[in-house]
């Protein structure tokens, strides 16, 4: 593995799953990242990634440097051959270039601008720092993709033991407008597993193809939980009319009614998630989303080791 950016950056993903698993049930530390440094990197706010990821590395051994790039540094310009005399004050390029030289591996989160599909679906941000920096870089969340949250929600599945679980991905209320980055990553990695997956989203909602070929699609959001082990929530918005929130008909919210049509089945969600927008109360406190939270150290930890023994 060179980078970590998507499922596609893992030569076997089912065995990247399978090494989270065993350091879910066996934690361990060691000294492989001792005298080594990993750059964390936030265009964005976050709370677990910046958390869990710290915490894996300090788990291997490896001294943290966190930069909240747009609160604390210069204003970063990214396209090239500009004449640099607005409001912008360092090159991508050169950030890239200097923030390498700090750290052994480099992580990096940026997310959708949600006013321009191609510019968002080229991962312009994330392809600059792979372009620039000389050591590995690990999407700590990008404009189409949140491969740590994906390897973690991957292997809170596997935990379970659920041979060939049914797993339902369902969108969900937001007051705002959201990326397409957590449900095409999910998709993307559980396709690699062996569940089977319904997705289930209001009309005006559907994905990219690259992200959905192969997934079941049912519009209607109850028969797409009957008998699901999982279900996944998420909201997004459109990505046809790129960064639109179409009406939607009906309620999408996720209540104990809906979640009683399941095999008993549990509910998951990355967080931060809006409390009885998303999902009410009483689903959210008995969902797996603090296992969920708890294993990105996990998860982290797994990639982040993966990559120091490259080095
Ligand atoms: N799930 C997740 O990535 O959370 P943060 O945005 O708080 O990092």
């Amino acid at each position: 593995m060179k980078h970590f950016t998507s499922v596609q950056d893992t030569d076997d993903p089912l065995e990247l799953i399978q090494q989270v698993v065993d350091l879910i049930n066996n934690p361990i530390v060691s000294s492989l990242g001792e005298h080594k440094t990993l750059a964390l990197i936030f265009f964005n706010p976050s709370l677990r990634t910046r958390m869990s990821t710290q915490k894996a590395a300090q788990n291997l051994g490896m001294d943290v440097i966190v930069m909240n790039i747009d609160a604390d540094a210069w204003n970063i310009e990214f396209e090239d051959g500009t004449k640099m005399n607005g409001s912008t004050q360092e090159h991508i390029k050169d950030a890239v270039r200097v923030i390498s030289g700090y750290c052994d591996v480099m992580g990096v989160r940026t997310f959708a601008n949600l006013q321009n599909q191609q510019e968002d679906y080229k991962e312009k941000v994330l392809s600059e720092f792979i372009e620039y920096s000389s050591v590995p870089v690990i999407s700590l969340e990008s404009a189409t993709r949140h491969p740590l949250q994906s390897l973690t929600d991957m292997a809170t599945i596997a935990d379970s033991g659920i041979q060939r679980p049914k797993v339902a991905v369902s969108w969900a209320p937001h007051p705002k407008v959201l990326p397409h980055a957590v449900v095409n990553s999910f998709l993307e990695w559980i396709v690699e597993t062996d569940a089977e997956v319904v997705l289930t989203h209001p009309e005006g909602y559907e994905l990219s193809e690259e992200f959905t070929g192969g997934v079941s699609i049912n519009h209607d959001q109850n028969k797409a939980f009957e008998d699901a082990d999982f279900v996944y929530a998420k909201n997004w918005s459109s990505f046809s009319n790129y960064g639109q929130t179409p009406e939607v008909n009906g309620e999408w919210t996720i209540t104990p009614e809906k979640m009683s049509r399941t095999n008993n089945g549990k509910f998951m969600h990355c967080l931060p998630i809006r409390r009885n927008v998303v999902a009410t109360d009483e689903v959210i406190d008995q969902s797996l989303v603090y296992e969920q939270a708890k294993n990105r150290e996990y998860a982290a930890q797994i990639v982040i080791q993966n990559l120091l023994s490259t080095l």
